[in-house]
């Protein structure tokens, strides 16, 4: 399973980078405006920084939600940099978008996916990326999981090239049943990925064995 770290703040990014472990970033407008990066240009340049510092890919989000916009949105996206990939909502002109640039070789991410027939949809358009929004529908007491549990299946059924990318993932359990599931990616904060790091009974331990070998060094 990938990981992807979600946001867009480049000091986050590279320490989940230099933990060795990353695949991939997906941001969103939210997530760039948090960082306080406004603007075309600004928010371009910042596109280019994070596809320095990670060699994977790069979810970059249109903003127009009609299709000439949008194809000229994402086209301008994939020229920044080879590891751009376009996201893309998923609406009627977004997925009529996600087929043009799935034949152009454009690779996409098509988001905001809640249902299993949006995700068939994004599916049948050549999306690269599904992202269906777990902790999203766990916030309106619906169970997130069961939705990625049945997007894999479904995939699984007719042989879909789509990567089911687990997004709004929250919490470590929310990560850990992604895999059990066999999501192909999970995109979550940094603190989500640090969070596996910890168990006290690791703490306990190392600091046992810290100190038994201090005894010996006396
Ligand atoms: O990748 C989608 C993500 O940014 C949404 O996460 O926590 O705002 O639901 P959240």
């Amino acid at each position: 399973m990938k990981f992807f770290i979600d946001t867009a703040n480049l000091q986050e990014i590279q320490e989940a980078h230099d933990l060795g472990v990353l695949d991939g970033v997906t941001t969103n407008p939210s997530l760039m405006a948090k960082e306080g990066i406004f603007g075309h240009d600004n928010v371009m340049a910042h596109y280019k920084k994070i596809c320095e510092i990670v060699d994977g890919d790069i979810s970059a989000e249109v903003i127009a939600t009609d299709y000439e916009t949008i194809i000229k949105e994402g086209e301008f996206l994939a020229e920044l940099h080879p590891n751009i990939v376009v996201k893309v909502p998923m609406i009627r002109d977004g997925v009529k978008a996600i087929r043009y640039f799935s034949e152009k070789g454009i690779k996409t991410n098509c988001t905001l996916v809640f249902s299993a027939g949006q995700a068939i949809l994004a599916a049948k358009a050549g999306a690269t990326y599904v992202s269906p929004f777990v902790g999203r529908l766990d916030d309106v007491s619906t169970d997130g999981m069961q939705l990625i549990d049945q997007i894999v299946q479904i995939y699984s059924n007719y042989g879909y090239q789509t990567q089911v990318l687990a997004a709004s993932v929250r919490h470590v359990m929310h990560l850990v049943q992604c895999a059990e599931i066999g999501a192909d990616v999970v995109t979550c904060p940094l603190n989500v990925i640090t969070s596996l790091l910890n168990h006290p009974l690791t703490d306990i331990g190392l600091s046992k064995f810290l100190a038994d070998h201090a005894k010996g060094n006396k």
